[in-house]
């Protein structure tokens, strides 16, 4: 349908944010489980992400945004069966009892995000905007797993393969963003990159709080409730030990209730 783009052409493609954590993510795509947890989390997100771009396309009034959306859904919907093709094939091989890593949700997921968008309350130009963000970003971290995936050529290859689909979904989305607003294309992108980055921050946020509630809560089990125990102990040390006399005025008849 479209022609690939070259290969030399997907190289500049990262962010220097994403070129500096290369190691980082090599680290966590070495290891075999962890890519199958991610492979199927991409698989997830980029089926999520087709399946609201044909929202999309049924709440436009633009018939050239509406074919655009449905070729980017089928684009989409292929990304998410390669991923979890790619996964099923690594999973065969995987021991049954692989643990999710924790610190998956610390960094941004890999697709689109797009499941943070309500499709029906945007107008094309904010719709676009969002969408142009989202498949920059997403180019950009999948270059760099293309390029430190040198371990595991299949995957590479599927990488290699979504980046030519996603430059083309990052190029068609700001062409069409300037042709439907000409005057505020600007505005919107500054909006759409500054409400990704608000919930990249509360993403980091909320994880960190998890971490800090953690330190706490052990904290106080390993250090507040000995003390308190320890208290416990000493008071009980003291109490007189068996049955203890009541005193007279106390040690009536049981006549009546108080
Ligand atoms: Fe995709
Ligand atoms: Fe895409």
């Amino acid at each position: 349908m479209f022609a690939p783009a070259p290969q030399r052409r997907t190289h500049n493609l990262s962010t220097p944010i994403d070129r500096m954590l290369a190691p980082v993510h090599r680290w966590i795509w070495r290891n075999r489980e962890r890519r199958v947890q991610k492979l199927l989390r991409f698989g997830e997100t980029e089926t999520d992400g087709g399946r609201d771009l044909l929202r999309a396309a049924e709440v436009t009034a633009d018939p050239l945004l509406r074919r655009l959306y449905l070729v980017h859904a089928a684009d989409e919907q292929r990304h998410g069966q390669l991923f979890r093709r790619r996964a099923a094939s690594l999973l065969r091989g995987a021991p049954a009892d692989a643990q999710p890593w924790p610190g998956e949700g610390w960094i941004a997921p890999g697709g689109h995000g797009l499941d943070d968008l309500d499709v029906g309350s945007e107008s094309d130009d904010t719709m676009l905007a969002f969408l142009h963000v989202a498949e920059r970003s997403a180019a950009s971290r999948f270059a760099v797993y293309r390029d430190v995936m040198q371990f595991d050529p299949a995957t590479r290859g599927i990488f290699d393969d979504i980046l030519r689909d996603e430059m083309f979904h990052m190029n068609y989305t700001l062409t069409q963003l300037v042709r439907v607003s000409p005057e505020r294309h600007r505005p919107r992108l500054w909006r759409a990159r500054l409400s990704r980055l608000w919930k990249a921050y509360l993403r980091v946020a909320s994880a960190l709080a998890g971490v800090i509630g953690t330190v706490f809560l052990t904290v106080q089990y390993f250090v507040v409730l000995p003390l308190f125990a320890w208290l416990a102990k000493r008071t009980g040390a003291r109490e007189p030990i068996g049955w203890i006399a009541i005193a007279p005025e106390r040690n009536q008849a049981t006549s009546r209730e108080y």
